[in-house]
């Protein structure tokens, strides 16, 4: 199977497990990136059973709209029933790296709001240690060179994601050469730099649930 067949099982088994759970007024966040957009494109099949959506990212927001699924600003809502969204690594304990898509403050935000997160990955993001994919690192611009630095004295090595700007208008440092045995201390570490937004670990918050896609089927983790 290609990668993108992997893909869409994985995002076939999120709409199969969401659907029969859904609430006529609930609301479901929806994640940035290419398994994401399988995602939206079926979760279109089943418009009308939910209230609409929350997106983690402009881009996402503009393809629930092209399917006329509804798309509400997160404070206009008291919750969100189900998060599903892609990642770039995912380990054993679900703890992930996303942000590949620059989208990860806004993706830790609706994490955060989400009574569950449910992951949608194809098997070559499974890893037993975080960190071969460069975490990424929102930083508000004035503070990239002062961030960098103190990401150099962590252990890492910052590269500058040229020519992309966040939704937030903000700038992304992909950390390199990281080999991440403990998600929450890191996470903590980088989020207490002077300048840092947020980081690309969810281990704080990891899903609840992983749906991964592999040659053998969609396997489930807990
Ligand atoms: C975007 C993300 C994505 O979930 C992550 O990059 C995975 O993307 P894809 O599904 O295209 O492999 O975190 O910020």
């Amino acid at each position: 199977m290609t990668q993108d067949e992997l893909k869409r099982a994985t995002a076939r088994a999120a709409i199969d497990y969401i659907a029969p759970k859904l609430e006529a007024d609930g609301i479901v966040g929806v994640g940035t990136g290419s398994t994401a957009n399988f995602f939206i494109d079926m979760l279109a099949e089943i418009k009308g059973r939910f209230d609409g959506t929350v997106a983690s990212s402009e881009a996402s927001a503009e393809r629930l709209k092209s399917h006329g699924i509804p798309v509400y600003d997160l404070n206009a809502v008291d919750g969100i029933q189900v998060y599903v969204d892609g990642a770039d690594e995912a380990n054993a304990a679900l703890e992930l790296i996303k942000g590949g898509g620059a989208a990860l403050t806004r993706e830790k935000i609706v994490a955060a709001c989400s009574d569950e997160f449910v992951c949608i990955a194809d098997e070559s993001k499974w890893v037993p240690v975080l960190g071969t994919f460069p975490l990424p690192v929102e930083v508000i611009p004035m503070a990239r060179s002062l961030v960098a630095r103190e990401i150099v004295k962590l252990g890492g090595d910052p590269i500058y994601r040229q020519g992309v700007t966040t939704d937030n208008g903000n700038v992304i440092l992909d950390v390199h050469n990281l080999h991440i045995t403990q998600p929450r201390a890191l996470e903590e570490a980088i989020n207490n730099i002077t300048g840092v937004v947020t980081n690309g670990l969810f281990a704080h918050r990891p899903a609840d649930l992983l749906l991964l896609g592999t040659a053998a089927g969609v396997k489930t983790f807990t």
